[in-house]
């Protein structure tokens, strides 16, 4: 009969097993069809420091040893956009100018965490890297697009939006709808899908099975659009509101308009995911 383990030994081993994929998993960066080991961007010639005066996860000044986006994606212009899906399913998609800043330098980086200098813990968040999305310049990048646990990086050319997300063809062009439309997707396409489409897992569909127009009183859904805790208040909610700077008053109504437009056009469309 074989001798039994000793409990600690076994414990030893349970770890390591649970441990090994996890590890390996984290420590590779997929990049378009590129995939970088830890050790390799670490060791990369354009990785320099960079202070970060204001964390927007941390909440304290931080100094990082970071890439500029176009040492992984050479040539990255303005027009485009750019994809950072992170572990659990979140995708932040920025505009490469905003990533860039109008002088051309950059703003933001990809943060990289040095095994033997790990970055500090934020309360109540998982750890942070070994990629993640930092600004020294944020301007008015809130915390969505300070993506962290990084697992790929993507380019998207600008392409017309799936035809699931359309308003009706046959719609004139002047209607309310169409303004919408484009509302919608510069502000709620980043964490919502509509029809199953868009990129987003974060936030719940706007369309399927209900659209909030069939289920809100128009007043209460302008109050929640405006101010998310006037509907709902609690702690963890993801959604933060817009102010009538972020998107004004014709803007709104546009976008309701749209959204009652798109509740006649429902459809569920998985394929319609990138
Ligand atoms: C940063 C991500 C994010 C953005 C941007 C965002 N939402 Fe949300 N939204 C969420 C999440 C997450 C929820 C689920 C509740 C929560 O956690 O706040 C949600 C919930 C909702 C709900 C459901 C309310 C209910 O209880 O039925 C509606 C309606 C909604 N969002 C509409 C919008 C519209 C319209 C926009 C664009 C103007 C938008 N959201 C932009 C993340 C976002």
């Amino acid at each position: 009969m074989a001798a039994a383990m000793k409990p600690s030994c076994k414990a030893v081993i349970f770890l390591l097993i649970g441990w090994l994929p996890g590890l390996l998993l984290a420590t590779e960066l997929r990049v378009e069809a590129s995939r970088y080991r830890l050790e390799a961007l670490l060791t990369h010639p354009a990785l320099r420091e960079v202070e970060v005066a204001d964390d927007a996860v941390l909440h304290r000044p931080m100094r990082y040893r970071a890439l500029p986006l176009d040492a992984l994606l050479p040539g990255l212009r303005p027009g485009e956009r750019v994809q950072f899906i992170a572990d659990d399913g979140f995708v932040a998609e920025i505009e490469a100018a905003t990533l860039m800043g109008a002088d051309g330098r950059w703003r933001a980086w990809l943060a990289v965490e040095d095994p033997t200098r790990p970055w500090p813990r934020a309360p109540g968040k998982p750890d942070l890297g070994p990629f993640y999305l930092v600004w020294t310049d944020p301007g008015d990048a809130g915390p969505e697009q300070w993506p962290y646990r990084i697992v790929a990086i993507r380019r998207r050319e600008p392409q017309p939006a799936p035809a699931a997300l359309s308003p009706d063809p046959a719609l004139p062009a002047h209607a309310a709808a169409w303004r919408g439309f484009a509302v919608f997707q510069r502000n709620c396409l980043a964490c919502h899908t509509l029809n199953g489409a868009g990129a987003a897992q974060l936030g719940p569909d706007l369309n399927v099975p209900h659209n909030p127009t069939e289920y809100l009183p128009e007043a209460l859904l302008r109050a929640y659009l405006r101010d998310p805790q006037s509907l709902h208040r609690w702690p963890q909610a993801r959604m933060r509101g817009f102010s009538p700077q972020q998107l004004s008053d014709a803007d709104l109504d546009a976008l309701l308009a749209y959204l009652r437009h798109m509740a006649g056009r429902k459809r569920w469309t998985e394929d319609a995911r990138p």
